[in-house]
């Protein structure tokens, strides 16, 4: 996709996230790999009124080389695309209930959210780490993340929120999005005991879709 399809694919799809409230105010923050370089939101925009001439473009190198101001996250979103060549976009999310599930200490900080729907296991992945806190924009993050992005597709950042790579900007909306639906079924069913996928089912949707 050419760089000017890739500006308004990626505010449309803020846009979505923003009015099905996965953003509320100015949290959060998309970016996606450009042959030359990244496109990325820039810092304190609300995803609902981006504008695709004013999106923050870095070169190669992560240098801001255009646009408005980029997020102060960029080492977050690095932290992905240095990890692994397939990152095609980043989501960062402060999406209620994936969030929720980023402020209990009590779960597996390895893996909080079983295998529950196939979708889940699908877009998501089979591991998905609790990172430990850090204030937002603390570049100190980026080695945890990059560390855990090798076989993680995306990441819970502890009391603030999801990260999540995806092949292409469609892709890693939609796998932020059945992250949020996941943590929200992990939250209805936390006191039961739900029949989860077992590691042959898991084994096979990663064998059949991946
Ligand atoms: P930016 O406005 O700098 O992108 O930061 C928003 C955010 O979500 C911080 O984690």
């Amino acid at each position: 996709m050419n760089e000017r399809d890739t500006r308004q694919l990626l505010c449309e799809l803020a846009f979505s996230l923003f009015a099905r409230g996965f953003s509320v105010g100015s949290a959060g923050n998309i970016s996606a790999r450009l042959t030359d370089g990244y496109l990325m939101t820039p810092t304190n925009s609300n995803l609902g009124r981006l504008e695709p001439s004013r999106l923050s473009k870095l070169d190669a190198d992560f240098h801001h080389v255009g646009g408005d101001k980029p997020s102060k996250e960029v080492f977050m979103h690095r932290a992905f695309y240095r990890a692994r060549a397939d990152v095609g976009a980043v989501v960062h999310l402060h999406s209620t209930q994936a969030t929720a599930v980023s402020c209990l200490p009590d779960v597996d900080q390895g893996n909080p959210i079983p295998p529950l729907t196939p979708y889940f296991v699908m877009r998501v992945g089979r591991h998905m780490p609790i990172i430990r806190y850090y204030r937002p924009g603390d570049p100190a993050m980026e080695p945890a993340i990059h560390a855990a992005a090798h076989d993680a597709r995306a990441v819970l950042l502890a009391n603030h929120g999801p990260v999540v790579s995806g092949k292409t900007l469609t892709d890693a909306v939609h796998a932020a999005e059945e992250l949020e639906e996941a943590a929200k079924l992990f939250l209805m069913l936390r006191n039961q005991s739900p029949r989860l996928l077992d590691s042959d089912q898991v084994d096979d949707l990663l064998r059949t879709f991946s």
